[in-house]
């Protein structure tokens, strides 16, 4: 089915990704594109409306991105929202100049003029703010629609030509009504009917792959994670047994990991499932090995190895699977290419397989949507929200040389810590929780006994997409109890520490 579509031009707003998943929440589809993008495609693409993201620049610096003057006058509805507000102020011949302080944050809107974009909307209302230039004129056929205290064109439109800029962040929750004035943009002036719906794509999609696939033989390497584990669920309601999944045990997954993919997707769900044993092969390839790039390298090559060994004893298959998500197509720059993000453990997969085409049936959806589509084909929860586990896994949770007795400890320090933040029921505020075995020894006191063992590291991060964290503000109580667990339950380990440190400075994993 052909849906309405909303086209984001991308400037490089922190933000950008989050206007896409706002619009695809209010049921509407929408692709994130390259501010770049020529005319001829975007009247090809044909959206239903344009939204213009915020971005770094200022647009009256000479190499600002801009946009050509011709795409104000397709018809098209538009709203550009910061940089894109003041863009579409620019192209149209008004003023934007730097203002000599900022405004940050939340901000008191006052509506001046109600139009379609402000249905619903208080007269006064919270914004947010994050913005050094200013707009000082308005293009001709343009009004004022909304200010705030130093803002005194926060909101401006043109009503006939469907025009419309925000100096503030619609797209982030400090907006009291961002998500209405989306919904109205969408709604009320490009006409939205929003048809696009999860159930409504896994119907679509799954008619897509039946007339692709039909009955020929279908390959996917299982990481575990959710990505991959709902790209198989989908192929397999088409393929069945035609479909074979590869899960490659390198003995560095966390406690229970290898035994639950097996119970699920062998069990549960009847996969043809191939669980490649490779412990001793990565633990042996492994030795004496510290430094963090090198472990990642290693482990990398040799997880294609044992992939290839597997796909050999299988032989051709007419496709390869890939859980390629739309973050990753769109880091991968244009959108074009099925890039999985460098340092993933599968990139090198392509290379391996005797395969024809590739398929990559989630790579329109954000990790939110994938985890509805799992969902909606049955998944267990806590497969759907397990949170993300690096390629190399516990190896580069290790600090030092991974050895068989380090994992024992690291995994079962790691598995109180995440028992008890889910009996908490904190696991899906937190981005990724999970312990570290440092190379540091300390003294402790355990019993009567003086001892001198290994220091655990517990860490835990809010984010939204692992580029930017927080550490997360675990209850005390909470922290208590793991650290007494830790201590009490797991071999070589006396000291238990959190990690206060957010992203950047530091990294999300210790390695
Ligand atoms: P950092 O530590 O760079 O991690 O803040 C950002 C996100 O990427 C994950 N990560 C990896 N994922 N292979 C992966 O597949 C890797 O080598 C790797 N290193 C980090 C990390 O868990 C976090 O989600």
């Amino acid at each position: 089915m052909q849906h309405q579509k909303i086209l984001i031009l991308d400037f490089g707003g922190q933000y950008s990704q989050l206007i896409a998943r706002r619009v695809r929440e209010r049921c509407v589809f929408c692709d994130l594109k390259p501010a770049d993008m020529p005319l001829a495609e975007i009247e090809e693409y044909a959206p239903i409306g344009i939204i213009f993201t915020g971005g770094p620049e200022s647009v009256y610096e000479e190499n600002a991105p801009r946009v050509p003057e011709q795409l104000f006058s397709l018809g098209i509805p538009i709203l550009g929202i910061c940089y894109g507000a003041q863009l579409i102020a620019h192209t149209l011949g008004a003023s934007v100049v730097p203002s000599e302080h900022g405004e940050y944050g939340k901000r008191t809107l006052i509506i001046q003029k109600e139009t379609p974009m402000s249905g619903g909307i208080e007269t006064e209302s919270v914004c947010w703010m994050s913005h050094r230039d200013r707009i000082e004129t308005l293009p001709e056929g343009f009004e004022v629609l909304g200010y705030t205290e130093n803002c005194p064109v926060a909101m401006f439109g043109d009503v006939k030509r469907k025009i419309y800029g925000v100096q503030f962040h619609p797209e982030v929750v400090h907006t009291e009504y961002g998500q209405l004035m989306l919904d109205d943009f969408l709604c009320d002036v490009c006409g939205a009917k929003k048809d696009w719906t999860i159930s409504g794509f896994v119907k679509d999609e799954i008619n897509i792959l039946r007339e692709k696939i039909g009955g020929k033989k279908v390959l996917l390497a299982l990481s575990g994670g959710v990505d991959s584990a709902v790209a198989a669920t989908l192929v397999h309601r088409v393929a069945g047994h035609n479909l074979t999944c590869v899960f490659v045990d390198h003995g560095l997954h966390r406690k229970g990991e290898v035994e639950e993919v097996v119970r699920i997707f062998r069990g549960t769900l009847g996969m043809n499932l191939i669980v490649a044993d490779a412990r001793k092969r990565f633990l042996d390839a492994l030795k004496g090995v510290t430094d963090p790039e090198q472990k990642r390298k290693i482990i990398g090559a040799a997880f294609i190895k044992v992939f290839e060994e597997e796909a050999k004893k299988i032989g051709a298959v007419d496709f390869l699977v890939q859980g390629t998500i739309y973050p990753d197509v769109v880091e991968s720059g244009k959108g074009k290419s099925a890039v999985i993000k460098s340092h993933h453990n599968v990139g090198g997969l392509p290379d391996v397989v005797d395969f024809k085409e590739i398929i990559e049936p989630l790579r329109d959806l954000f990790k939110d949507e994938v985890r509805k589509v799992g969902e909606e084909l049955g998944l267990p929860n806590f497969v759907i929200w397990r949170q993300p586990c690096p390629g190399p896994a516990l190896a580069i949770r290790i600090m030092g040389e991974v050895t068989e007795e380090k994992l024992a400890t690291l995994r079962d320090a790691d598995c109180i810590f995440c028992e008890e933040v889910q009996r908490a029921g904190l696991q899906k505020e937190i981005w990724q929780y999970f312990a570290v075995l440092t190379d540091s020894k300390t003294v402790g006191v355990q019993g009567d006994s003086r001892t001198y063992e290994n220091v655990i590291a517990l860490r835990a991060v809010t984010s939204v997409d692992a580029m930017t964290a927080d550490w997360a503000r675990i209850p005390f109580e909470v922290l208590e109890k793991v650290s007494a667990r830790i201590t009490g339950e797991v071999k070589h380990a006396n000291r238990v520490v959190y990690d206060i440190t957010s992203k950047p400075p530091a990294t999300i994993e210790w390695e």
